[in-house]
């Protein structure tokens, strides 16, 4: 087999992610509605039939304790614990713990029995019940069965059906290794884990170390990650280890073969086969780590609580070589049974990681409170655990089925309802010639649009137009929106909302929001017309405008752009371990976009002149505000000559008869002409017959954007 391109050249820029937007749809065709089809579904048949296979332990892969609940936990967590805030990536949407390297990660080892032991219950109802809904909803089941009272399920996650080629898992080149801090042992960005190939942390302790207050300091680092706060971190913690037990018989290295991508064919997807014993039941190789927590460990209570707070534990190497925490005095703690012998006991365990609760102050203080007030510790527990599932959905419209809780959760950035009639064509043209008769440039309609609906993230479904929370703290304060200016915008846009609202009696209102997409959409019909092409570009009204009081301002700095190579704002990209270019595909992945549409969306923004700062940088157009295919042709042409400027950053684009520098650009716009399948794009606009294309493309690419977050048209 020969190598890839990718693999000759490895600097080349990737667009591996931007094609994977290209061919979404799946084996299920565009029009399949995973929504419609969830909401099909007899949940609570569904649920019950989760449950007897919970319940229904089988020879080749038997249940400890006769209850596959605990591991069902294990893996739903290990699904929705791989998000990050950071940059919404990860999660349990898509069930994309069933492709490599998820499904081989050794903190994932053995859940590919767990898979497999729900695959009726996928086979039974196909197409109707995701991997995704199918993962989390198990755990959801196995709480319940197991006493435990959940606060809500909502569907509708989609199935992927390849692993998501977006996501940075990390630098290492192996397995259980770190490199990821920096001096001050802060974690790398945009990552959640500590370890490549776990979920969050080292049970053991960091680097090994079962060194709980260090250990502690990196559960908080890495939690936060994931959007909890200590008291929920401390919930999940307590309450998933209230349940199960971790399974170190024997020493890992000695005994288990390869994880799933590695194993030979006739193991057939499965992995991590073990020699120790009969390789199961009690002889079962996961972690490495061996013990349950608690003597009912197939039931929801305190018991973890107590063990953890009411004894002393120190630490020694188990059976499997790994660091854990016996009870200083065994006799005090309740045994627990055999996981496949009734007859037999075993002495609980805690790993470093459940000691870290106790040992760190804060930690302390709210498992102490967890202990004396259970009610607290359910309500902790269950809400947490709602966030930990369905953090990745997005906004509340998105949550499906019979099951979803009364109350919106503010990490659901929610909107308030709508109570007027949006605008029709006639008003919104109306508008529209109102906003162009201002005192605002083109340049500003279209980037404060642009500034509005491109905090959008496709991967948490967070961010977009609609709320017109570029109004509000955080955004409006963000150096990339260029604040004084964007307030001046805003101001405008407020009293022409105003005039038009007091003007209307008729229950017809129109929103910030819409104002503000409205705008983007004036100045880009206006810079085509100049160009000689007639277009309209399509309109949705009926965004709302989200309150304060409803928007976690702090959850919103995940969202802002260090960089943004659309309006050319290099910002903190020298911090950044990736080239400029690279950070562009990424922030065109979470936008959802193709290679052509990052094209044609870059070369418009370009020619429209909407640059950070009004920088003329990648502006290669005389006459910036114009739709036209001059960043294209300018850009492939041969009578300029490009080198490395003064300026940080910056290329200068030489004439080559005058040697007069006409251009400038960054990398952002070079990688146009310098990329070959980018290039390739950019020579269709930049042909003769490639201008009206052009314009339809971009318009159509900046419709997509400016409705990316518009669930509520579904
Ligand atoms: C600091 C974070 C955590 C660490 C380091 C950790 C580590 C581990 C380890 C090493 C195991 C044993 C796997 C095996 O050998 O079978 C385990 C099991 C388990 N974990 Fe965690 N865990 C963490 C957080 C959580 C959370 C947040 C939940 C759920 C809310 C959870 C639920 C479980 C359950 C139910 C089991 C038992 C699985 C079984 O009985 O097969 N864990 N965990």
């Amino acid at each position: 087999m020969s190598k890839s391109n990718q693999e000759w050249w490895p600097n080349r820029l990737n667009l591996a992610m931007l094609d994977q937007n290209a061919r979404d749809a799946g084996p299920y065709g565009e029009d399949f509605d995973y929504g419609e089809a969830f909401e099909s579904l007899d949940l609570d048949e569904v649920k019950s039939d989760i449950e007897d296979a919970l319940t229904s332990s089988q020879d080749w892969w038997p249940a400890d304790y006769g209850h596959y609940g605990p591991l069902m936990i294990r893996m739903a967590w290990h699904s929705a614990g791989t998000y990050r805030t950071t940059d919404g990536r990860g999660g349990a949407a898509g069930g994309t713990q069933r492709f490599a390297p998820l499904d081989s990660w050794p903190d994932n080892a053995n859940l590919d029995k767990a898979r497999r032991l729900l695959w009726p219950v996928k086979q039974k109802y196909g197409r109707n019940l995701s991997w995704a809904d199918l993962i989390v909803l198990a755990g959801n089941v196995a709480m319940e069965s197991m006493g435990f009272d959940t606060f809500g399920f909502a569907g509708g996650r989609e199935d992927e059906f390849e692993a998501d080629e977006s996501v940075d898992w990390g630098p290492e080149q192996e397995m259980e290794s770190w490199d990821r801090f920096d001096e001050e042992d802060m974690l790398a960005n945009p990552l959640g884990a500590t370890v490549m190939g776990l979920i969050y942390v080292n049970p053991e302790g960091p680097e090994g170390e079962p060194d709980p207050e260090w250990s502690a300091s990196r559960i908080r680092e890495s939690f936060s990650r994931m959007a909890m706060n200590d008291k929920e971190t401390a919930a999940l913690i307590a309450g998933g280890h209230t349940f199960g037990k971790v399974h170190g018989a024997d020493d890992p290295e000695e005994h288990v073969g390869p994880e799933p991508a590695a194993a030979p064919i006739e193991d057939m997807g499965l992995g991590w086969e073990s020699d120790f014993g009969s390789g199961m039941g009690d002889d079962t190789i996961t972690s490495g780590i061996e013990g349950p927590w608690n003597s009912t460990p197939t039931m929801w209570d305190t018991s973890y609580l107590d063990n953890l707070l009411n004894h002393e534990w120190e630490p020694e190497q188990g059976p499997g070589g790994a660091w854990q925490w016996r009870p200083v005095d065994a006799d005090a703690v309740d045994a627990a049974p055999k996981a496949h012998d009734p007859e037999g006991e075993q002495t609980p365990m805690m790993l470093t990681t459940d000691v870290a609760l106790k040992r760190d102050p804060d930690y302390r203080e709210i498992v102490e409170e967890f202990q004396s007030n259970p009610m607290e510790f359910l309500d902790a527990f269950a809400k947490a655990w709602y966030k930990l599932i369905h953090r990745d959905m997005g906004p509340p419209e998105r949550f499906l089925g019979p099951e979803v809780p009364e109350e919106t959760m503010i990490w659901q950035d929610p909107l308030p309802d709508r109570d007027f009639q949006p605008v029709g064509d006639e008003a919104a043209a109306q508008l529209k010639e109102e906003i162009l008769d201002s005192d605002r440039s083109r340049q500003q309609l279209v980037k404060t649009a642009w500034a509005s609906a491109s905090t959008y993230r496709d991967s948490d479904k967070r961010g977009g137009a609609n709320g017109a929370r570029i109004r509000l703290e955080p955004q409006r304060s963000w150096e990339v929106n260029e604040p004084a200016e964007l307030e001046t915008v805003l101001e405008t846009y407020e009293d022409i909302q105003a005039e038009f609202n007091d003007s209307r009696s008729d229950g017809t209102a129109v929103s910030l929001a819409d104002l503000i997409v409205l705008g983007g959409n004036a100045a880009i019909e206006a810079a085509a017309a100049d160009a000689g092409y007639d277009v309209t570009v399509p309109f949705e009204p009926g965004r709302v405008d989200a309150e304060a009081e409803w928007t976690d301002e702090e959850s919103f700095e995940a969202l802002e752009p260090g960089t943004d190579g659309f309006r050319n704002y290099l910002g903190d990209a020298d911090d950044s371990d990736r080239t400029p270019e690279e950070l562009l595909v990424d922030r065109a992945d979470l936008l959802d976009l193709t290679p052509e549409e990052m094209t044609a969306l870059v070369g418009g923004l370009r020619t429209l002149g909407a640059t950070y700062g009004d920088t003329d940088h990648g502006v290669f157009t005389d006459e910036p505000g114009t739709l036209d295919n001059d960043f294209f042709v300018n850009l492939l042409d041969m009578r300029y000559e490009w080198e490395e400027g003064d300026e940080d950053g910056v290329y200068e684009g030489y004439d080559r008869d005058t040697g007069e520098v006409v251009w400038t650009g960054t990398r952002f716009d070079l990688i146009f002409g310098s990329h070959d399948r980018l290039r390739a794009l950019s020579e269709v606009y930049a042909a003769e017959d490639g201008e009206q294309q052009f314009v339809e493309d971009f318009v159509e690419v900046w419709h997509e954007v400016m409705t990316l977050d518009r669930f509520d048209l579904e």
